[in-house]
């Protein structure tokens, strides 16, 4: 990196701690499209499989550990909850899991439902994080939503999760090739972020990301 990139990246660091040293709180869910609430100046949803360390990830953003409900149990969010930073001009979506179907199948269909919908129109997303567990790399639910994604040229990025839990060997195999199926897709941004939400690993990079997003 030049000395200039690394003062930029630095500012960025700096402009995405700054976005988050005021509250985070929560907004509301959504069980329907209904219910949406106007757009925002900037709205980020995150998205990815059950379990897969969403609801953590945002907690671990807005530095709190109780703000979205986590748990151990797949299935935990059933609705798009929105959380508001930035005085009301960013939401963070956390969204349901999909690919689970343990719980009802009729309840299963609607949240499957609720996420395609608001991922193909959704005013003022600017971006889906798709959250892939760094152990596990890229499954086919995982590409049907980037399927989704790039028809309806709603940018995303990938992020994968807790790191901590692998090797870096591990680690270093699924980011390639996490990479090389994004490269090839025309909507996907080509870097990757990779995360501990347990260590905090890439929750600064995560952040200054969203200060770019939200700028
Ligand atoms: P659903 O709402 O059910 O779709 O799950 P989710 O994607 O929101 O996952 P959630 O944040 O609830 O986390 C699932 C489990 O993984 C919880 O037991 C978390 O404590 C754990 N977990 C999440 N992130 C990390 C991480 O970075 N490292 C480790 N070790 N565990 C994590
Ligand atoms: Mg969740």
């Amino acid at each position: 990196m030049s000395d200039r990139q690394e003062s930029e990246s630095q500012a960025l660091i700096e402009a995405g701690r700054k976005l988050f040293a005021g509250p985070v709180s929560f907004l509301m869910g959504v069980a329907k499209l209904e219910q949406l609430p106007q757009a925002f100046p900037a709205e980020v949803a995150f998205g990815g499989r059950s379990n897969v360390g969403k609801s953590s990830l945002i907690n671990a953003i807005a530095g709190r550990h109780d703000l979205a409900r986590a748990s151990n149990t797949p299935g935990r969010t059933r609705e798009l909850n929105y959380f508001i930073a930035d005085e009301g001009r960013l939401a963070l979506v956390d969204m349901p899991g999909y690919g689970y179907a343990k719980a009802e199948k009729a309840a299963v269909s609607r949240w499957q439902r609720l996420i395609r919908s608001y991922l193909k129109g959704r005013p003022g997303l600017r971006r889906v994080f798709i959250l892939i567990d760094a152990r596990h790399g890229l499954k086919p639910p995982d590409r049907d939503t980037m399927d989704l994604l790039d028809e309806s040229a709603v940018s995303y990025q990938a992020i994968l999760t807790k790191t901590d839990k692998c090797s870096q060997a591990e680690l270093a195999r699924v980011r390639t090739g996490v990479e090389e199926e994004m490269r090839k897709r025309p909507a996907a941004h080509p870097e990757i972020i990779v995360t501990s939400s347990k260590t905090g690993a890439g929750i600064a990079e995560l952040r200054a990301e969203l200060a770019k997003l939200a700028g």
